[in-house]
């Protein structure tokens, strides 16, 4: 049996996990810093790190405590070096490498963005059935705040990218078209509650698909063309937290037969996510078809913050069915970063021999 403490400190979210043999989440505890960025609209580098530090120790404790283990039980310890913000980076492998010097445990760094693959392999301990793991290889797609990559995963020491955004990621995208609308921060799940009440087809946005055979991503010009349409359309901007409600005082464009004189009506708020979280999820469901015509695979898995969102769910569903694969979601508390998923990747490192020695750097990108 693996016991594995995994740490999580790369952006705005510090975590700490205890997962046995890779699979079986004991214990995950999240302290999200939303509230301390929500003021800025986006995250302030030096003010995550000095919150992680303040908070890291006493969700560590939490998370051995709850899961009923003593640092004598743990195989590892575990926290990613790379990719994120360095200061934030920094406190989290200097705590993990704190940890498993005093402990003497072994250390395992991880690659964040490898381990939202992962996070699909996860269960909970409450879950009743023994869940297996996505056959190999697999198509992975990890799409979060701050990436967006295709990849083929061999195992999870062998990950191959095939493609990645070259410039914003679909989080981010996401972020950026909440703050056009004035949803506010974080905006993911804004936006997926009021593109509810929208319709996906009322503004044809670009889907940006960068030639034949490219298996990269764009977004940015998709989110220009959200604000263009909004400042341009002068769309109405929904109110802060009204969004699962008809956002935006714009009248609904009159039924058939009505009369209309005037300017043309704007699209409503509600309109404008839902076509824009439709150009989202066809560049993703195009690409993710690409690559699986081109790179024999025996399932898809994905993760990071937008695998949290209704129409990706239901858009992988659909395409698995299609391609006839098994598809791997994660559980929507393992979607956004979590502590869990470095762990289980971890433990599967742990699993073909790698450990880190003490004077292993952090880096910023991946
Ligand atoms: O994976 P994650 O927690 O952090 C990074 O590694 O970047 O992803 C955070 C991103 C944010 O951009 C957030 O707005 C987005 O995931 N997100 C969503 C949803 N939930 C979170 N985007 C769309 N729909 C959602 N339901
Ligand atoms: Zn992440």
């Amino acid at each position: 049996m693996s016991l594995v403490l995994g740490i999580e400190t790369t952006c705005d979210e510090t975590a700490a996990a205890v997962v046995r043999d890779g699979r079986t989440v004991l214990s995950s505890v999240v302290g999200s810093q939303a509230a301390l960025h929500e003021p800025y609209g986006g995250v302030v580098p030096e003010i995550a790190a000095r919150a992680h530090i303040e908070t890291l120790n006493g969700l560590v404790e939490k998370a051995m405590r709850q899961a009923g283990a003593a640092p004598a039980d743990l195989t590892a310890i575990a926290a990613p070096n790379r990719p994120g913000l360095i200061g934030c980076l920094l406190v989290g492998v200097s705590a993990a490498k704190a940890f498993a010097f005093a402990w003497e445990r072994p250390l395992i760094c991880v690659n964040h963005v490898e381990a939202h693959l992962y996070s699909a392999c996860l269960r909970s301990a409450s879950a009743c059935a023994e869940m297996a793991g996505p056959p190999l290889p697999a198509l992975g797609l990890v799409i979060s705040g701050g990436h967006t990559s295709l990849y083929r995963v061999h195992d999870f020491v062998h990950i191959e990218c095939l493609g990645a955004t070259i410039d914003d990621a679909a989080g981010e995208a996401f972020d950026k078209v909440a703050a056009i609308l004035g949803l506010g921060y974080p905006g993911g799940p804004q936006v997926d509650r009021l593109a509810g009440d929208g319709n996906p087809h009322a503004v044809k946005f670009p889907i940006s698909l960068l030639g034949r055979d490219s298996l990269d991503f764009s977004f940015s010009g998709l989110k220009t063309a959200v604000l263009y349409q909004v400042q341009g359309g002068a769309a109405p901007a929904a109110r802060r937290g009204a969004a699962s409600s008809n956002a935006g005082p714009a009248p609904r464009p009159p039924g058939r037969g009505a009369r209309r004189t005037g300017p043309p009506i704007p699209p409503r708020s509600a309109d404008i996510a839902a076509s824009f979280q439709y150009a989202v999820v066809e560049a993703l469901r195009i690409k993710l078809r690409r690559a699986a015509k081109r790179h024999p695979v025996r399932s898809v898995i994905i993760g990071g913050g937008v695998s949290a969102n209704r129409r990706v769910r239901a858009m992988m569903e659909a395409l698995g069915g299609e391609l006839g694969l098994p598809v791997y979601l994660p559980a929507a508390e393992f979607c956004t970063d979590n502590a869990a998923m470095i762990a289980g990747l971890a433990a599967e490192l742990h699993r073909h021999g790698v450990t880190h020695t003490l004077d292993t750097p952090v880096i910023a990108t991946i």
